[in-house]
């Protein structure tokens, strides 16, 4: 199959829609991170995001809307008030919400879970492509499985050449990371996993909020995660990442860096005057630039060929708790206390 790049023009609009209600998969651009879309009420279109992605079988899609009345459909029930809460405060934006499903969304999409995960994006592309396909459009991140999720369309064209027939390119992701993505079927809401919407933001709409305990720790021998993505290795690049926390993380990443053969340091802006001329990429900032930078960063150490990634780690707090979910599975959980 080829897969055409295409700029999000009226024209390329329309032939992604008529893709997706010819049950095809089309990779576009969301305000977080590129989505590999699908007719979400379409058991054998979804199916082909799991071939196309090599995701495993038990791993639920996110159901994407582009209006509020698209969401009675898909749901069992009324939204209770927490979610009513937050769909004002939040959508359209960086939000999945968890509800009991209806019946019409097929098993393949929720991998036979009796909830069903819901986004509106805010992203315009986004928005005029599920308005254009009058379908929910089913959506992991465009990338294969395990990668690092893609936050351009040449990443998109990278892991899905070949397997798709379109990529809309809207540019580069604004957030970075995948949306945060809040249970409500439980007596308080909970974070299963943290995004761009943060802790302190759901707890300013609903007063209580939990974050899931699995966010930034690894799971026990045989305990079952609440969101069956959580337990896969997740955002590797091909090198072997380690963290790096506390006082000493400067001169404990020299030293190590000296050591290695084909290594890379990903440091915040205000450190890398400390790390010399050692090979280093800048992640930005603040936690919100390494957000934005994270991934692409780590696409990049698979194109340098770093066999070893010293990263610099960030206070989980806010958007920081984010980017250490994502940077503690794509180390394995490997942190060096400094
Ligand atoms: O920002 C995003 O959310 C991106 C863009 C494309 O919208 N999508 C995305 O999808 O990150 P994906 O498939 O890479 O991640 C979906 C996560 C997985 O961890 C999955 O296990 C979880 O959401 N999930 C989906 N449905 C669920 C459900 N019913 N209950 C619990 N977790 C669910
Ligand atoms: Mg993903």
């Amino acid at each position: 199959m080829k897969t055409q790049l295409l700029p999000p023009t009226g024209e390329a609009l329309s032939r992604a829609a008529a893709l997706l209600r010819e049950g095809e998969v089309v990779g576009f651009p969301t305000e977080t991170v590129y989505g590999l879309g699908a007719n979400a009420l379409d058991a054998d279109a979804a199916e082909k995001i799991f071939q196309a992605k090599g995701r495993p079988g038990d791993n639920p899609l996110i159901v994407h809307i582009s209006s509020e009345e698209e969401l009675a459909p898909l749901i069992a029930g009324e939204p209770c008030e927490a979610a009513r809460r937050l769909m004002a405060a939040y959508w359209p934006g960086p939000m999945t919400l968890i509800f009991p499903k209806s019946p019409r969304v097929p098993e393949r999409v929720t991998a036979g879970l009796a909830t069903v995960a819901i986004r509106m994006p805010a992203h315009p592309v986004a928005r005029r492509l599920i308005e254009l396909a009058k379908v929910p459009v089913a959506a992991p991140s465009a990338n294969r499985s395990g990668r690092p999720s893609p936050t351009t369309a040449e990443d998109v064209f990278e892991d899905m050449n070949g397997r798709i027939p379109l990529i809309l390119d809207g540019g580069a992701c604004g957030v970075g990371l995948e949306s945060t993505v809040i249970d409500l079927t439980g007596s308080a809401p909970r974070v299963l996993r943290p995004g761009g919407i943060t802790q302190a933001q759901i707890e300013a709409v609903t007063q209580t909020c939990e974050v899931d305990p699995a966010v930034l720790h690894p799971l026990g021998e045989g305990e079952r995660p609440r969101s069956p993505g959580m337990k896969y290795k997740h955002y590797a690049p091909r090198g072997e990442v380690t963290i790096f926390h506390g006082p000493g993380t400067v001169r404990e990443i020299c030293n190590r860096y000296d050591r290695s053969e084909d290594a890379l340091i990903l440091a915040l802006e205000g450190n890398l005057s400390q790390y010399g001329d050692r090979r280093i990429i800048s992640l930005g900032p603040d936690a919100r630039a390494m957000a934005q930078n994270l991934f692409g960063a780590l696409r990049e150490a698979d194109r340098m060929g770093a066999k070893v990634i010293f990263c610099e780690a960030v206070e989980p707090t806010g958007v920081g708790l984010a980017v250490m979910n994502r940077l503690l599975r794509a180390a394995a959980f490997r942190v060096v206390e400094t």
